[in-house]
Order: structure tokens, then C-alpha cells, then sequence
């Protein structure tokens, strides 16, 4: 690669899925990795295998499905996790280890109960050993931001005559600032000239929201590989935000003189998906991504733009792909219309799944004049991540009224292809569904995450739940669209259930001693 070439490592699927109430299953990791792929990331930190035996199976399936992007799996310096993140890897076209332990003082004596030197002997063993295994191998020293910038080079010395490819710099609490962040990676070049010699990686997190700008102030400071995620998920406030970092790199290109390899134009596509997916909300004023970040309230502005777009637009809204909506289709189109808008937008869909998304697609576009591009992005991929082993929602009636607590009626196909009804009274008519949905399936599931939002503008739009739930220990999500808001809402709760259940299902047939690991594992 060139000098000025960024690499774009993503770890929404690593760091980002460490964020609180996100639960997404195998399936879904691995809708999220194709498309990431499709955004041109460079790397995909799919998963922490050693953590559980289902994010084992979720980046094993990324690593054998997914083509173009080196597969990255995380371990710590000890031989079980780099023997499970190899396992999880190893049939990628281009695997990657990436092994950590802490260098600094407070994590080493208080949550690491080590010392210096021990720390120096983990960190050796484990990348002699990742490399035993595979080419690539990246080490970071974690919470090296409040680290001894001298300890931290003796350790780096010891991953690079180790054979570390990749050494990361993690600012692991979101706790420096861009100007020192940059002396201290040039304090490190100093100390270790061999990382000259390998690719210097930036991963900040945000919790001062200064993680675009200290991943920034390490690119300058002669980096070559940001860690991030889309929308800025992560661990408490987040990782730094793909979009955008890659949209300064981008737009600021001239001055900066750095590039990447990301197709800016599927940025929207992938931020909605991780939103739909994660159940986390993308803020309106969102740099890049959110809803207003394009539009132009005050007069003056709006007068501006109307005159010449560049009197208040830096970034054109087309090159983040946010021009997709022009796509209309009404309840006349068919089939072959609806086949061929699918492709537009990337899916693929024929024989029985095409039917699915057909019948779905007339009944929408009975209650709605228009469906758009947006619109069919949510019912495609709401429809086509339905699974074996599901519960689905045949029927239901909500009787709500200021008068009598609401009343939900609900009948369900179970799992087995029989019919279960029931009915429920709760403190809303979304309480009451979900309690009857609990009710016929004889399931004690707990809500723990509800949101609905809507797809497009306008009186029709269509609505868009989220839910997360509990069912025998094991959270798990599910996503709902309709013109109807307690049919998404329903149709959301029944898949979350679905997939939970299936979660529990799985958990009772793994070996009892990986089951026990993982929940000693504690997460990075
Ligand atoms: O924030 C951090 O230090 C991490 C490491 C595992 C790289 O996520
Ligand atoms: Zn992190």
C-alpha cells in the first residue's frame, strides 16, 4: 500500500456489539459483515471468540463467508483465546489474530493483579504464538494512553521481534486529547524505530467526544490504520465514527493528502442497517449520517442553497449515498418491477423469497400511495431475516380506549407448525400484545429495549420497531415494519422471541465448559 493510503479497520461487530442492550445474532453479524464488505472497509473485527460459543459461530461464519476484507478476531494474551480466535479465523481469505493486554500501571496492578515484567512475558508468548498460526498478527497495548510511554515501547519492541504486522495504540477510556495523542506516537517512533517498519494503528473512544479528532491527530502523526465503527457504536460512548473519519479524509482530501478505500456512497445504506439492527437511534444532528445533516432549516440558508449549494454544503449529499430515495414504486408495479428495484439497491431476491417480499410489498402499498427506496430497504431486509424455528404472527386485535385497560388478542404458529392463542390486558396496547404474545407462547420473556420510528416523512410512513428482550438469561433483538405501529411492534416482539429462543436452545446444547468460560470471560 501507498503512504497515503488509510486503512479502514471496522470493529462494530467487536467493539461496537460491547455496547449496552445490543445483542445480534449469527445471521445478522453476518448481513452486517456483507455489507461492511461492500463498503470497501479494509478489515472486519468480527467478534471475540473466546467470549461465547456464539460469538465463535458468528465469526467463524463471517470468515468463511465473506470475501475481500481481512477477517480480525480478538484475544487476549492468553493461549485458550488465541487458539479460539484462530479456530474462528483460520478460513478466511486473509485471517488476523489481534491480541492485547494492558501496559498501563492502574490496569496492570488492579485489574490484571500483574506486574510489569509478567505483562512483557504474556505479550511475548502470545504473539510468538499468533504468529505460530497466521501472517497476520496485530498487538495493542490497551489503555496505552495513560500508560509509561517507555514501558510501552519495551513492550512493543518485544510484539515486534515477535512478528506483530500491526501495533495499535488504544486511548481505551476516551482520556487524551488530539495534540497529546500525537506526541506520544511520536514519542513511540522514537523509542521503537521498528514501527516504521509496520502499520501504526489509532483506536479512540469518545467518552470527552474526541475520538474522530485524536484517530485524526494520530493519522497526522504518521498512523495508517483507524480503528471505528459505523455510527460510533461502542463500548460506553462509543468507538470513532467510520463516516466520519472517512468523510474528512474525503472532503478535505486536498489538504490532508490522505485516502481510503471506502465506497462513500454506501455509508447511508450501512448506517441505517447497523441502526435497525443495534436498535440504536442515529441522533438527528448526526455529522454525516443523521437525518438533519443535509437539510437546511433557517431562510437565509435555505435562500443560500437554492442560489448555489455550496454557499452551505461542504459535502454533496449523493457522494454518502443519501440520494437513494428517489425510487418510487405504487400498488400497480409488479413483480418484475419490484425484482428489478430490489437489485438497484442491491438485493438480490428471487423464487420464494421474491414472493415473500412481494405479498409483503402489495399489502404495504394497499395502505400507502408510495413505497420508496427507504421503504423497501425496511420490509426487505425485515422479511428476508426471518428463520427456521420461528414463531409467526397470524392474527391479532388490540382493543384500547380511555375507558377499559387496553386489551390484546393474539394468534401465533409456533415453532412446530401449531396454532397458540391467547389474550392479555396491560398498561398499554403494547404492553398488552407483547404479554399475550408471552402468554401463547407460554414464554416468561422480559422486555428490556423498545423503540419505533418511522421510515420516511409523511402521515403514511411506515413504522419501524425495535425490541429487545429476555428469555431464560439470553437477550436477543427483533425488528418490525408496517404502516400499522402495534403490527411492527408485535412482529418485532416475535422475532426477538424467536431468536432468543433459539439462543436458549443453542446455549443448553453447548459443552458445559465453554459455557462456563464465557461467562468468566470478561469482555475487553
Ligand atoms: O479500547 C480498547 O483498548 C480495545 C482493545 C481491545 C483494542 O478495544
Ligand atoms: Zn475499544
Amino acid at each position: 500500500m501507498t503512504d497515503d493510503r488509510v486503512i479502514i479497520f471496522d470493529t462494530t461487530l467487536r467493539d461496537g456489539e460491547q455496547s449496552p442492550g445490543i445483542s445480534l445474532n449469527t445471521s445478522e453479524k453476518l448481513e452486517i459483515a456483507q455489507q461492511l464488505a461492500r463498503l470497501g472497509v479494509d478489515v472486519i473485527e468480527a467478534g471475540f471468540p473466546i467470549a461465547s460459543p456464539g460469538d465463535f459461530e458468528a465469526v467463524q461464519a463471517i470468515a468463511c463467508q465473506v470475501e475481500g476484507p481481512i477477517i480480525a478476531g480478538l484475544a487476549r494474551v492468553h493461549v485458550g483465546d488465541i487458539d479460539a480466535a484462530y479456530g474462528a479465523v483460520r478460513d478466511a481469505e486473509r485471517p488476523r489474530i489481534h491480541t492485547f493486554v494492558s501496559t498501563s500501571d492502574i490496569h496492570i496492578e488492579h485489574q490484571l493483579a500483574s506486574t510489569r515484567e509478567d505483562v512483557k512475558g504474556q505479550a511475548r508468548a502470545a504473539v510468538a504464538h499468533a504468529r505460530s498460526l497466521v501472517d497476520d498478527v496485530e498487538f495493542s497495548p490497551m489503555d496505552a494512553t495513560r500508560a509509561d510511554a517507555e514501558y510501552t515501547a519495551e513492550v512493543l519492541q518485544i510484539a515486534l521481534d515477535e512478528g506483530a504486522t500491526t501495533i495499535n495504540i488504544p486511548d481505551t477510556v476516551g482520556y487524551t486529547m488530539p495534540q497529546e495523542y500525537a506526541a506520544f506516537l511520536g514519542r513511540l517512533y522514537e523509542l521503537v524505530p521498528g514501527l516504521r517498519d509496520v502499520v501504526v494503528s489509532v483506536h479512540c473512544h469518545d467518552d470527552l467526544g474526541l475520538a474522530v479528532a485524536n484517530s485524526f491527530a494520530g493519522l497526522q502523526a504518521g498512523a495508517r490504520q483507524v480503528e471505528c465503527a459505523i455510527n460510533g457504536i461502542g463500548e460506553r460512548a462509543g468507538n470513532a465514527s467510520l463516516e466520519e473519519i472517512v468523510m474528512l479524509l474525503h472532503t478535505r482530501a486536498a489538504d490532508i493528502g490522505l485516502r481510503t478505500g471506502v465506497n462513500t456512497r454506501e455509508i447511508a445504506r450501512t448506517s441505517r442497517l447497523i441502526s435497525r439492527l443495534t436498535g440504536y437511534p442515529v441522533q438527528p444532528n448526526k455529522a454525516i449520517v443523521g437525518r438533519n445533516a443535509f437539510a437546511h432549516e433557517s431562510g437565509i440558508h435555505q435562500d443560500g442553497v437554492l442560489k448555489e449549494r455550496s454557499t452551505y454544503e461542504i459535502m454533496d449529499a449523493t457522494t454518502v449515498g443519501l440520494d437513494a430515495n428517489s425510487l418510487v414504486l405504487g400498488k400497480h408495479s409488479g413483480r418484475h418491477a419490484l425484482k428489478s428495484a430490489l437489485q438497484e439497491l442491491g438485493f438480490e431476491v428471487s423464487g420464494q423469497t421474491l414472493n415473500t417480499a412481494f405479498k409483503r410489498f402489495k399489502e404495504i402499498a394497499d395502505k400507502k400511495k408510495q413505497v420508496t427506496a427507504l421503504d423497501l430497504e425496511a420490509l426487505v431486509t425485515d422479511e428476508l431475516r426471518d428463520q427456521l424455528r420461528s414463531y409467526t404472527l397470524e392474527r391479532f386485535a388490540v382493543e384500547a380506549s380511555t375507558r377499559r385497560p387496553p386489551h390484546a388478542t393474539v394468534e401465533l404458529r409456533t415453532p412446530d407448525g401449531d396454532l397458540a392463542r391467547a389474550d392479555f390486558t396491560g398498561d398499554g396496547p403494547v404492553d398488552a400484545i407483547f404479554r399475550a404474545i408471552n402468554a401463547a407462547t407460554k414464554r416468561e420473556a422480559r422486555l428490556r429495549e423498545f423503540r419505533i420510528d418511522s421510515v420516511t416523512g409523511g402521515q403514511d410512513a411506515l413504522g419501524e420497531a425495535s425490541v429487545v428482550l429476555e428469555l431464560a438469561g439470553q437477550s436477543a433483538g427483533g425488528q418490525g415494519v408496517s404502516t400499522d405501529i402495534i403490527e411492527a411492534a408485535a412482529l418485532a416482539y416475535v422475532r426477538a422471541l424467536s431468536s432468543a429462543e433459539r439462543r436458549v436452545l443453542a446455549a443448553a446444547e453447548a459443552p458445559p465448559a465453554e459455557a462456563a468460560e464465557a461467562e468468566l470471560t470478561p469482555t475487553p
